[in-house]
């Protein structure tokens, strides 16, 4: 019986309508930026497998150092241990993270790394003013933070939330900054945080990615960031998409001059190999859970901390991604980006043409663009019979590629876009 065959009896797919989708394609081999199905079709990843990978499937060097590393040890426990290849991993991170962060918390994904960030501003000032007022959290309208129940709470209420809604806790959301709406976006949070009464503020800095890839200007990410410096309001800057890359620099935080308190990473930090979540602190944050008292120490922690096999693949992810020649090729992909945008000026198909570095963006001009659209699924059929894979939100097409993608992949991408107004 075919894998997916068998799949359908036994496996329940995470954002897959059951009904309506039941089968699932059966990927039987990875190689760079392609996979290839069981019946021996292959597939362009442009969409990095929900944006996690970063030098392609399968890759000969990160195999081989986790296969080092699996031979000399796999995985133990991450409480009064430690291992190399965890504080390496650490100390190179620290070294290229933007602002002056001092301390890494591991877990297991991306959702896990906000949890973590949460708790950490929520603690933060129980310990530094007992009994303190600043309880607020403050987010934009839209976001996604991911899918346990405090990165549901401060993400935008939508589709994502609506089945538990009544179980998130109250988060104070800003409004998007639009083209047109930047200053009152800025505003609001300006009203909010004089009160002196918010704990933290979460972003994703410069583009919302399940949102729809909305972007914004660093300008505006500036002066979030500065009026929560002035008004002592902690910064968690969600870089679990925008980090490793993606915005053209190595984080999206390094295209501004105020730095956040806490950053949330996941996805490629392992090079998209394995799961890992990282929260990364200020010595500031950190110092005020150094206590005699145990009861304040922070409460949260996961079997798979750390895994060793899994900080070789993301040390060896490193390595490729620090390597001069991967610069190059993200330089390569924004540039080509630029190009096909340009190109595509006049074509009435599309609107809110869109990039920030290696991420391209556009909305369909149709009658209906919600998430769950009629037109999602034909697009997606569409670029999946074109062999790329690519997951359109909603009406939105987007394209966020492994970093070996090639000039000609991105062609035949760019070339399926522009063909895709046929078919609507
Ligand atoms: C900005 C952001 N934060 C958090 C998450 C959640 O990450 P994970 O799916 O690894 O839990 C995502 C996932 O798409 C994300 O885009």
């Amino acid at each position: 019986m075919s894998i997916r065959n068998r799949d359908r009896e036994v496996i329940w797919h995470p954002y897959t309508p059951v009904k309506i989708f039941p089968e699932a394609i059966a990927i039987v081999k990875g190689e760079g930026q392609y996979l290839y199905d069981e019946e021996g079709k292959k597939y362009l990843d442009a969409i990095s497998s929900w944006w996690v990978n970063l030098h392609g499937h399968a890759h000969a060097y990160i195999n081989d150092q986790v296969s080092k590393q699996l031979h000399t040890l796999e995985h133990c426990i991450f409480a009064g241990f430690t291992h190399e290849p965890a504080v390496r991993l650490a100390e190179r991170l620290l070294d290229i993270l933007p602002g002056n962060m001092g301390r890494i918390f591991y877990s297991d994904n991306g959702s896990t790394a906000v949890e973590v960030a949460l708790k950490m501003a929520m603690q933060y000032w129980q310990l530094r003013q007992p009994g303190t007022k600043r309880k607020k959290i403050i987010a934009l309208e839209h976001a996604y933070h991911g899918d346990t129940f405090g990165a549901m709470s401060v993400s935008g209420r939508s589709i994502f939330t609506d089945a538990f809604k009544d179980w998130l806790f109250d988060v104070e959301f800003l409004p998007f900054p639009a083209p047109g709406h930047e200053e009152e976006s800025i505003a609001t949070l300006e009203a909010l945080v004089k009160k002196g009464d918010v704990a933290a503020c979460i972003v994703e800095p410069l583009v919302q990615g399940s949102a729809g890839m909305f972007m914004y200007p660093a300008e505006v990410l500036e002066r979030y960031f500065a009026l929560c410096r002035e008004h002592e309001t902690l910064i968690i800057a969600d870089e679990v998409m925008t980090g490793f890359g993606r915005t053209g620099t190595l984080f999206a935080c390094d295209q501004v001059a105020s730095t956040p308190d806490i950053i949330c990473l996941s996805k490629g930090l392992t090079g998209g190999y394995m799961p890992m979540g990282v929260t990364a602190t200020t010595h500031k944050i950190f110092e005020a859970f150094v206590q005699d008292d145990r009861s304040k120490m922070l409460y949260h922690g996961h079997s798979f901390t750390a895994n060793a096999a899994i900080c070789a693949a993301a040390n060896a992810s490193l390595d490729l991604l620090l390597d001069k020649g991967c610069l190059a090729q993200r330089e390569m992909i924004a540039d080509r980006h630029r190009e096909f945008l340009s190109s595509l000026d006049t074509n009435t198909g599309f609107c809110n043409l869109r990039q920030t570095g290696t991420i391209l963006a556009m909305d369909l001009v149709t009658p209906d663009n919600s998430y769950h659209s009629s037109v999602r699924d034909k697009a997606y059929k569409y670029f999946l019979d074109n062999g790329i894979l690519m997951r359109p939100l909603g009406n939105i097409i987007y394209i966020i590629p492994p970093y070996c993608t090639s000039g000609s992949d991105l062609d035949h991408v760019y070339h399926t876009i522009k063909s895709m107004t046929k078919i609507f």
